[in-house]
């Protein structure tokens, strides 16, 4: 496979391209990564001398780079996303340029070339947030902030091609990831950069909204499995029914840096902050066999420790 990887200098992006460049030593991979703030090629570092993977800094946007580069490969896996739901409730017209606009110039792109698949990645956000119960693939989309409007409307784009274009395409939604290279903007290592600097933790409204944790190595092991038996035309939610409220992940964190409780502070809430996400990881468990394999205490206490070694360097 050829496989034309976007977002691949962030958190996620640089977790798969590892993990695939490990797993498949002949697949080709090109990552594209606009190299926003967000971005950052040390993700990447260990692989950049492989001989099978090449880095382009470019816009998804781009339409003639999108072009060239999707003719070089015969797979797109669109990793590429302005993510922080803050910063689209302040400024939503990136999330629109790249979420929306980015994904239709992909899709143009893997449909000129005719490529044999595409990959879309989303969020379980686009569902909007659920008190009890789970979301299914089948679900309505709600979404509450223009981040999550705008991956849906990248969803809606990606079915709209499949259904009048015959774009090759599966898209797949996932819970909240967790794991190292995360850009310190996101609760776990943007908590432990505050309290490592002897600051105190801002906790939206009193804590009690609540996220569904996975590992981003057992995410990306869905990905893979998604790429390759995933069913064209398909959504396979991706979660682990692991639900923690952030004021359970933020005393996990204290208790693990061994720091007091007293280290947080409670702020006022996030608007129009979403209560609890929850998906139905049903169909892909069944259909394709997935299952998260992360214990949550061990693999969140690795990452943990893993920021605080490297912030504490960086600082
Ligand atoms: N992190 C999570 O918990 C989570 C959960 C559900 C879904 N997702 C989705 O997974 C994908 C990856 O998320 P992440 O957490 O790794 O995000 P991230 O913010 O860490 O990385 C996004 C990457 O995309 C790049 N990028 C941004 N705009 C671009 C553009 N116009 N052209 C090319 N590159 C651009 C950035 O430089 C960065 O490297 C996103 O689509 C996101 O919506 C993430």
């Amino acid at each position: 496979m050829r496989l034309l990887v976007t977002g691949g200098a962030g958190f996620i992006g640089s977790h798969f391209i590892r993990y695939m460049l490990g797993r498949y030593p002949d697949y080709e991979i090109i990552n594209l990564d606009h190299l926003t703030y967000a971005g950052n090629l040390d993700n990447v570092s260990d692989v950049s001398d492989h001989s099978h993977y090449s880095f382009v800094q470019g816009d998804i946007a781009d339409r003639k780079l999108m072009d060239e580069l999707a003719g070089k490969a015969d797979t797109i896996i669109n990793f590429a996303a302005e993510t922080h739901v803050d910063n689209s409730i302040t400024d939503p017209t990136p999330f629109l340029t790249t979420n929306v606009i980015g994904t239709q110039i992909l899709i143009e792109a893997a449909l000129k070339y005719k490529h044999s698949r595409y990959l879309q990645i989303s969020t379980d956000e686009v569902y909007g947030d659920i008190e009890e119960g789970l979301f299914t693939e089948n679900s309505p989309l709600k979404p509450s902030s223009p981040y999550s409007a705008s991956k849906a409307a990248g969803d809606m784009l990606c079915l709209a091609a499949i259904r009048t274009y015959g774009l090759p395409a599966v898209i797949s939604r996932c819970s909240n990831n967790y794991g190292p290279y995360q850009y310190p903007e996101k609760i776990v290592p943007f908590f432990i950069k505050r309290l490592l600097a002897g600051e105190k933790v801002p906790v939206y409204g009193n804590g009690s909204n609540v996220r569904d944790w996975l590992h981003v190595t057992d995410h990306c092991r869905a990905v893979d499995l998604i790429l390759h038996e995933g069913k064209i035309g398909e959504i396979y939610n991706v979660g682990a029914n692991n639900e923690h409220s952030n004021l359970e992940i933020t005393k996990k964190m204290l208790k693990i840096l061994d720091l007091q409780e007293d280290r947080i502070e409670f702020v006022k809430d996030r608007p129009g902050h979403d209560i609890r996400y929850a998906i139905d990881a049903t169909k892909i468990r069944n259909e394709l066999g997935w299952k998260p394999t992360v214990d949550f205490e061990e693999g969140f206490h690795n990452t943990v420790l893993w920021y605080s070694e490297r912030l504490v360097i960086n600082n």
